[in-house]
């Protein structure tokens, strides 16, 4: 039987590229690097399948110049916002995505954003490592305590529940914001609000696991941002998008927010360099996902997506 070309755009754990060799004509991207959209398009119109990742932008334009020849994208992800899926469906290709595995490993690097930035984290790591750390007194490096405080959740899927489990285990009190209310069993205990607003007032520490569709771009803006109370913090581990950066620079410099701790910025790789120069910022570079076990996960399931296409059966994790 003549085995499916496949294209994998970046370097993968190596259980999981010795599995797509087993069962696929596989072509590696031997740099690692991003492809231009140019080496993206000749890349692909020579397979039938692609496994990308976030960082590989399927337009509606690279997608027409692909052509019919590309059947699947299996994406190495949850996030399919690199992927303009409406274009994807009236071209015929299937997209699917990576959802639940990665979910325990966003949840942790949520936890470590909050307290990176409520404990003041890359200030003291900073001063440790420069061989300055020369004092201590009660009133040096405080920060904010969150056990007892109010955990605001943008958008309440996978990651948002179990964030909230985590965030409870902090001692916090969970609120949450999602399209619709969650059956009792899913809302692990956290308060419904109906409007964005109505929990943002209530968000010491707010946290964004929302997908970055074009209705929830720079949701947290001026406006939004000055419904928090004094001195909450802000912490995305979701897309840079859903923030608009300038407006969060204010507020971190003013004070009114004490702090945010971020995994994703507008411009990736790279951040924001305002953002980079203020002292209550706790940066990460797009790292949630990034654990051994999770990234064979997401691996292998990009993987069982494929199968199931090429064995004739619907994928799992089919998004268009
Ligand atoms: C995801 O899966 O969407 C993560 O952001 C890593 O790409």
């Amino acid at each position: 039987m003549v085995r499916p070309k496949l294209l994998i755009t970046r370097k993968l754990r190596p259980a999981v590229e010795g599995r797509a060799a087993r069962d696929y004509d596989v072509v590696l991207n031997p740099e690692d690097r991003v492809l231009s959209d140019a080496e993206l398009i000749a890349a692909c119109r020579a397979v039938d399948a692609v496994l990308p990742c976030h960082s590989e932008r399927f337009t509606a334009e690279v997608l027409d110049a692909i052509g019919p020849g590309l059947r699947i994208i299996a994406n190495h992800s949850v996030g399919t916002d690199h992927v303009d899926l409406e274009a994807a469906r009236k071209s015929g290709v299937v997209v699917t995505n990576t959802p639940d595995v990665l979910s325990e490993a966003t949840a942790e690097i949520a936890m470590l954003c909050m307290l990176g930035a409520a404990r003041r984290g890359a200030e003291g790591d900073a001063l440790v490592r420069s061989g300055a750390w020369n004092f201590w007194s009660p009133a040096f490096m405080v920060g904010r305590q969150v056990s007892g405080k109010r955990f605001g959740i943008v958008g309440m899927g996978r990651v948002g529940q179990v964030t909230a489990e985590r965030a409870r285990g902090f001692g916090m009190q969970v609120h949450y914001h999602n399209r619709r209310r969650l059956p009792s069993h899913q809302e692990k205990g956290a308060v419904f609000h109906d409007s964005l607003e109505s929990l943002l007032a209530v968000s010491d520490v707010l946290s964004l696991h929302c997908p970055a569709t074009p209705e929830n771009a720079g949701l947290l803006n001026a406006r939004t941002l000055a419904l928090l109370p004094e001195r909450a913090i802000v912490v995305n581990t979701a897309r840079g998008a859903l923030i608009d950066e300038g407006a969060l620079i204010s507020a971190l410099s003013s004070g009114r927010l004490f702090a945010a701790g971020l995994d994703v910025f507008q411009t990736e790789p790279g951040g924001n360099p305002d953002l980079s120069r203020l002292p209550n910022v706790f940066l990460l570079p797009h790292i949630g996902s990034a654990t051994e076990e999770t990234r064979d996960a997401m691996g292998f399931r990009a993987l069982d997506n494929l199968d199931a296409f090429f064995g004739g059966q619907e994928p799992q994790d089919r998004v268009a």
